[in-house]
Parts: structure tokens; C-alpha cells; sequence
């Protein structure tokens, strides 16, 4: 029984390691558990968005909370909206500055990476 507790206590810490520095924890809401989350987190290590976009630190684009708390009351089709918008890149809503396209990005990645953004209301 003991072997067991030792088990589960070592995995579970093994998977408390795995969230990055650079997200939020502060929260009483620890959205790294969550499952958006996770995909989310994986798909923005393989492309380009944090070049431009951090959680909480102004780059070249908004910072991934001003977007969340921009959307937070919006409606569910937000969500196609800006996966089209970071498929195709744009301009307007938050300056002169613009998004560059993604034109590799598949659909199904981009509305994931959409959700993960939504996710730091
Ligand atoms: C070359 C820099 C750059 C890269 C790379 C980039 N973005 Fe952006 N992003 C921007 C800028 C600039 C804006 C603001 C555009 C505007 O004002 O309409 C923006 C806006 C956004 C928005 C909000 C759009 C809106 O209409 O409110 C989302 C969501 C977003 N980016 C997600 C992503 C994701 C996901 C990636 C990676 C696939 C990514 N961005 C890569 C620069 C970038």
C-alpha cells in the first residue's frame, strides 16, 4: 500500500513539474491542469506566437491576457474569428501593428491555440 502511495505521489509530482515558469499559477484556478490548456501549451512550443506574444508582457503583439480580458464576455464565435485571424494574419484591432500569417497552421491548431489564449481572463 505504502509502495503505491509512493507511486502516485512520485507521478503526480512529476506532472506538477511539467507546467513552464511562464505561466499563471497565481491563481486560486490552476488552469494548467486543464486540457486546453495542455494542448495549447504544446502546439505555442512548436510555432511562432511567442515571438510576438507573451501571457503578461507586452512584445510586438498584445499580451495573451489583454486578449482574453478583451473576449472574455464574447460570444462562442469569437473563437473562429480569431483562429481565421491568426491563420491569416491582420491588423487594426489593437494598432498599426500586424499579426503575420499562419499559413501552415491547420484549423484545428489555431482554434486550440485561440482557446489557450481565452484562457488567461
Ligand atoms: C509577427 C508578430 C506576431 C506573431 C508571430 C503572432 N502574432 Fe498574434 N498578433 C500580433 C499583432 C501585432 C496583433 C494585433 C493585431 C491587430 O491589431 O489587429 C496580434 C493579435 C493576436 C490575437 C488577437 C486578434 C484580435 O483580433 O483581437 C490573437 C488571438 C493572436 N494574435 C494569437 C496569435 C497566435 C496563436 C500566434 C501563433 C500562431 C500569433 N498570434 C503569432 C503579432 C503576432
Amino acid at each position: 500500500m505504502s509502495k503505491f502511495l509512493l507511486a502516485f505521489l512520485f507521478a503526480f509530482s512529476l506532472a506538477a513539474c511539467g507546467g513552464s515558469s511562464d505561466t499563471n499559477t497565481a491563481g486560486a484556478n490552476d488552469i494548467t491542469t486543464n486540457p486546453v490548456y495542455q494542448k495549447g501549451q504544446a502546439l505555442i512550443a512548436k510555432n511562432d506566437c511567442l515571438t510576438c506574444h507573451k501571457i503578461d508582457e507586452k512584445l510586438i503583439g498584445p499580451t495573451y491576457r489583454e486578449v482574453a480580458t478583451k473576449y472574455a464576455s464574447a460570444s462562442d464565435t469569437i473563437v473562429p474569428y480569431l483562429a481565421h485571424k491568426v491563420m491569416k494574419g491582420g491588423t487594426g484591432t489593437w494598432g498599426q501593428v500586424a499579426m503575420a500569417a499562419h499559413p501552415n497552421l491547420t484549423e484545428e491548431d489555431a482554434t486550440a491555440l485561440v482557446k489557450y489564449v481565452l484562457l488567461f481572463k
